[in-house]
């Protein structure tokens, strides 16, 4: 469209003057690029920081990363949530070295083959790590190009969607792909922020008709909050004689998979969660009472999860479950790699 306006040049304007010092801006390497562009899909740059750079030690190029167990990806991804990150980033690691021959791919359409990589994520690839004309619509992108061309309704309806990406193709320049991503993205984590946006600091604020018209708080427009359920287990921290506590590793396959967390069931329809969590400790063979420790909260996408965890004393005939598990003593469960809900729980011990 050749009515867009230039917003290039005033991007990499003030991308100069304040753009973050990260550390995947200091290289090319396709690896690093998407090991940080998958990082980054869901998760802020703060909270990414130290797990990027943990990971990349332990898992220094595509060939160490492909050949280990997936398992010890997910370990390493523990704590940052959206664990089918790091399967996908496992499996398409394993992609690349058996149909790629080691090489990342360095087309859109052979990047979007891989698990894990969608239009945008692509796009800041091609951009970043081969100075393609690649094209990015990422939450914070959407976020700006709403405001910038004053969107109105559900951002994520696909009429919606359409035209984003129709602006966020023409806005992108021949060249300098690689800064433009940076800064656009910047721009929206920074200054065109979800709320209280920083206008007076925008270097787009002249093109903004959200802003032009006021609106730049209303816009993007709310979706219709869903319900979510909220599903209520019970949780045992389950102490055998040695004072150490039981811990199951859930099946690779499901919901937070590879992941370590105390046993827990759903609270019994019609029962108190205390009966629940008696229940829960005589199917892993232990008896008496149990007493009540504390109450965690957690939220995923698509449910709330509300926890309450009871303290309990394992029976003589040990571990009576399936699965993997482990008797560990508290110092072991802060080093292990536990799933959000149930690190919460750790103050408990
Ligand atoms: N979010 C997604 N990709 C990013 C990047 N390369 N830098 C900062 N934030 C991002």
């Amino acid at each position: 469209m050749s009515d867009s306006p230039q917003i290039a040049p005033l991007l990499f304007a003030w991308y100069g003057r304040v753009g973050r010092d990260l550390p995947w801006r200091h290289t090319r390497a396709p690896y690093r690029i998407w090991l940080s562009e998958i990082m980054l899909q869901q998760t802020t740059v703060t909270a990414v920081i130290p797990y990027y750079q943990c990971f990349l030690a332990r898992f220094p190029d595509i060939g160490v990363l492909a050949a280990a167990a997936a398992e010890e990806v997910v370990e390493a991804w523990a704590g940052l949530g959206y664990y089918s990150r790091a399967r996908n980033l496992h499996a398409a690691a394993r992609q690349v070295m058996e149909l790629h021959n080691g090489c990342f791919p360095e087309t859109l359409e052979e990047l979007i083959t891989l698990p894990g990589i969608g239009r945008s994520t692509a796009g800041a690839i091609l951009a970043i790590a081969h100075q393609e004309r690649g094209v990015i619509l990422d939450g914070n992108v959407r976020r700006v190009l709403v405001r910038l061309f004053a969107l109105e309704g559900d951002p994520r309806s696909s009429a919606a969607e359409k035209q984003l990406w129709l602006w966020a193709e023409s806005l992108t320049p021949a060249e300098r792909a690689d800064d433009y991503a940076q800064a656009i993205m910047d721009l929206g984590a920074t200054c065109c922020t979800p709320t209280k946006p920083n206008c007076p600091e925008c270097p787009l604020a002249v093109h903004c008709q959200a802003f032009t018209q006021g609106r730049q708080d209303e816009l993007p427009q709310a979706r219709a909050a869903k319900a979510v359920p909220t599903v209520q287990q019970v949780g045992l921290l389950l102490a055998d004689k040695r004072g150490r506590l039981l811990v199951r590793r859930r099946p690779m396959n499901g919901l937070l998979g590879g992941l370590w967390e105390f046993p827990t069931r759903e609270v019994l329809p019609g029962a108190t969660p205390e009966a629940s969590a008696r229940l829960l400790l005589q199917e892993l063979g232990g008896s008496g009472s149990v007493e009540e420790a504390g109450k965690v909260a957690h939220a995923y996408s698509h449910f709330k999860l509300d926890l309450r965890f009871y303290r309990g004393k394992a029976g003589t005939a040990g571990y009576v479950g399936e699965g993997e598990h482990d008797w560990l003593t508290a110092a072991a469960l802060r080093e292990l790699a536990l799933h959000g809900a149930h690190k919460k729980a750790l103050k408990f011990i």
